[in-house]
């Protein structure tokens, strides 16, 4: 029997979760979610003794239980990895990073660039390894990406920067040993696994911090000349990802670029300041 089956998810207590869910986080859970919901609440149902569903959601709900984190954390999907969508990675080396040099000549060698929704920190540290392939003379910018997730667990392991080695296996050899460092471990333990930690150099360009994109207020003041928002907008509805994208530009100026994930779609994008320049690729306007 699975750990979770055993605990009935009724259609009442599916509804209050969907909802708590959807007003702290966005994400939208259709009626095929149930199980996913299940799996997901059901070891934290249990860890805290609490013998229902129901219950919980009132748990997660009193002022005073602290456990809208691992709420949230328990209903976020992470996936991502090294250089995924590498079209994007390649167009800011061809399009958009010669475009800001060019302008740097003019408007000073400042770069900002915010990856939201930064899961375990692969698609920031591709930025960093990404801006500093390209920009020769990086440290005498000010260049500076901000990485941001709601989920802290995730946020503590892309602070981190410790990956198993098998998950470069699409990544030049030559990209890893550049900018990460290999830890040592136990080669006569069969179970242990190579991995590598980012290396300082990269480390330092970016900084994490937890905000969730629903939040009426953010806090950064700066206009960002790259956002990447990829694979987040899906757990949106469309109202939101609009919303949002309208908000993305309002930290944009003419000429900045936002990227969404292969199946995030805007539609009229020139309605809400975008134009499409490539795949899932936008030109603030
Ligand atoms: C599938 S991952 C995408 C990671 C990466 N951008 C990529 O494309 O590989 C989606 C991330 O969005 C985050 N997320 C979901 N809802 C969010 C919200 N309301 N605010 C901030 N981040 C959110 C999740 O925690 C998760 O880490």
């Amino acid at each position: 029997m699975d750990a979770y089956s055993s605990l009935e998810l009724s259609d009442s207590e599916f509804s209050s979760i969907k909802d708590l869910v959807f007003s702290t986080t966005g994400i939208c859970l259709g009626e095929s979610k149930r199980e996913l919901v299940k799996r997901r609440f059901a070891p934290r149902v249990r860890e805290l003794g609490l013998g229902s569903f129901g219950a919980y959601v009132r748990f997660v709900k009193s002022n005073d239980s602290g456990e809208m984190n691992q709420f949230c954390n328990a209903i976020t999907t992470n996936l991502t990895s090294f250089f995924r969508e590498n079209h994007h990675f390649e167009f800011l080396t061809s399009t958009v990073i010669p475009k800001i040099q060019a302008r740097a000549a003019v408007s000073g060698r400042r770069l900002r660039v915010w990856s939201a929704g930064c899961s375990t920190g692969q698609e920031p540290y591709c930025l960093a390894i990404t801006l500093d392939s390209v920009i020769r003379d990086l440290s005498k910018w000010d260049a500076r990406i901000l990485a941001t997730d709601l989920d802290e667990n995730c946020l503590a392991k892309a602070r981190r920067g410790i990956y198993p080695l098998e998950d470069f296996s699409k990544t030049p050899k030559e990209i890893v040993a550049k900018y990460f460092s290999e830890l040592p471990y136990d080669k006569s333990d069969v179970f242990a696994k190579p991995s590598v930690q980012a290396k300082a150099a990269i480390r330092n360009q970016i900084v994490f911090n937890k905000l969730n994109l629903m939040h009426k207020a953010w806090p950064m003041k700066g206009k960002f000349d790259v956002i990447m928002c990829r694979n987040v907008f899906i757990y949106f509805d469309k109202p939101t990802q609009r919303a949002l994208v309208e908000r993305f530009g309002k930290l944009q100026e003419s000429g900045s670029y936002l990227f969404l994930g292969h199946s995030e779609v805007v539609q009229d994008p020139q309605e809400i300041g975008y134009r499409l320049v490539g795949k899932t690729t936008y030109e603030r306007l």
